[in-house]
């Protein structure tokens, strides 16, 4: 197959792990006779250095015409006090919004040989796998904000319609068909009324799906339970800021959140980046962990429809770990630690040799 890919590299730690993860799809595509053609383009931090715009127009356009888009990560804290609408975050809501990525899933996959390193007891984290559709372009993220009363003032207003929930919640019961047959959807249904929406929506396409159980757990509940009971779930259904919070908190689960990925996905058009920031202090230093960003590029190959492939790189990624070929953030000291570089070698060498 042939596909052209646009690449973000982006700010901090996003160039390096972009590099492990071209390196480990290069050798897919040498082994699977596959042609992958790619495009660098600029957004966040360098392309306001460069063109004074977060997300400039050749990006998005660039984006909208390519199979899909590989992004590293951005955020920059040089840029945190930019106005509205200029900082390195702006332009990632602002390509997701252009290119209508509203659904946003998150794979928690507890690997065997990283139960010691989490910081939740083992005993918690039996049979842990599960995955989070957060919706990504709409609620509070993307309502009408500003300022008023002489500053002293400012709103954010949560808008979410019917339509932005049916679709994103049909993405996530036929999800669940093939796994535990089990969506949650979290919310605050006891407060908010886009909550109480959603609940209605979700209900209603829930009938059209017997086989599968709906239930439903307020944010905060959900907060404690992924913790507490984490192997309970199965699909979470959610809204953008509610999916934001908790991937992160999910991630805990793993060990660190360097290793998760998401898929980004449109009617057409569909981005992979890995859930982390762009860690600036590790810019540089060669210790990020490319794993978010090499497990994102096997979501990127499953939706290409390239099953084995996606298979062999996340076998490589597996062995990888129990090797202990792992970043810093796993191995939590330097001396056993492996490189960014060390980690892509492992997993390139690995396809290669299969
Ligand atoms: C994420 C990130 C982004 C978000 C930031 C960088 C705007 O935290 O993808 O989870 O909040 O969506
Ligand atoms: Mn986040």
């Amino acid at each position: 197959m042939i596909k052209n890919i646009s690449v973000i590299e982006g700010d901090g730690i996003g160039p390096e792990v972009i590099k492990q993860t071209i390196k480990v799809l290069n050798s897919i595509a040498r082994k699977y006779g596959h042609e992958f053609h790619y495009k660098y383009i600029l957004a966040g931090s360098e392309a306001i250095k460069k063109l004074g715009d977060p997300m400039p127009k050749e990006t998005i356009d660039s984006c909208l015409k390519t199979d899909a888009v590989l992004f590293g990560c951005i955020g920059d804290p040089k840029y945190d006090h930019n106005p509205r609408g200029m900082r390195p975050e702006d332009g990632l809501l602002k390509l997701r919004k252009k290119m209508n990525l509203y659904c946003n899933i998150r794979p928690i996959v507890i690997y065997p040989k990283l139960l010691d390193k989490s910081p939740i007891k083992k005993e918690f984290l039996n049979q842990v796998d599960f995955i989070i559709y957060r919706e990504l372009t709409g609620g509070i993220y993307f309502g009408k904000k500003g300022r008023y009363k002489n500053e002293e003032k400012a709103y954010d207003y949560c808008i979410y319609s019917k339509s932005e929930i049916e679709r994103i919640g049909e993405m996530a019961f036929k999800a669940a068909i093939y796994r535990k047959k089990k969506v949650t959807l979290v919310d605050k249904a006891n407060v908010l009324e886009t909550s109480r929406l959603w609940r209605e929506v979700i209900k209603k396409i829930s009938l059209d799906y017997p086989d599968i159980l709906l239930d439903f757990l307020y944010i905060d509940n959900a907060s404690m339970q992924i913790i507490m009971n984490p192997n309970r779930f199965d699909i979470i259904l959610t809204d953008n800021m509610f999916g934001d919070i908790i991937s992160d908190e999910s991630s805990v689960l793993t060990s660190s959140l360097g290793l998760l990925p998401s898929a980004s996905i449109g009617y057409d058009k569909s981005m992979f980046e890995p859930i982390h920031g762009s860690y600036p202090k590790a810019k540089g230093k060669n210790i990020a962990n490319p794993l978010g960003s090499i497990l994102s590029g096997s979501m990127m190959l499953e939706y290409f429809g390239m099953h084995q492939e996606k298979k062999l790189l996340e076998e490589a990624v597996k062995s990888s770990l129990e090797k202990e070929v792992s970043t810093l953030d796993i191995m939590s000291d330097s001396k056993s630690s492996s490189s960014t570089e060390e980690v892509g070698d492992y997993i390139d060498r690995y396809i290669t040799n299969q």
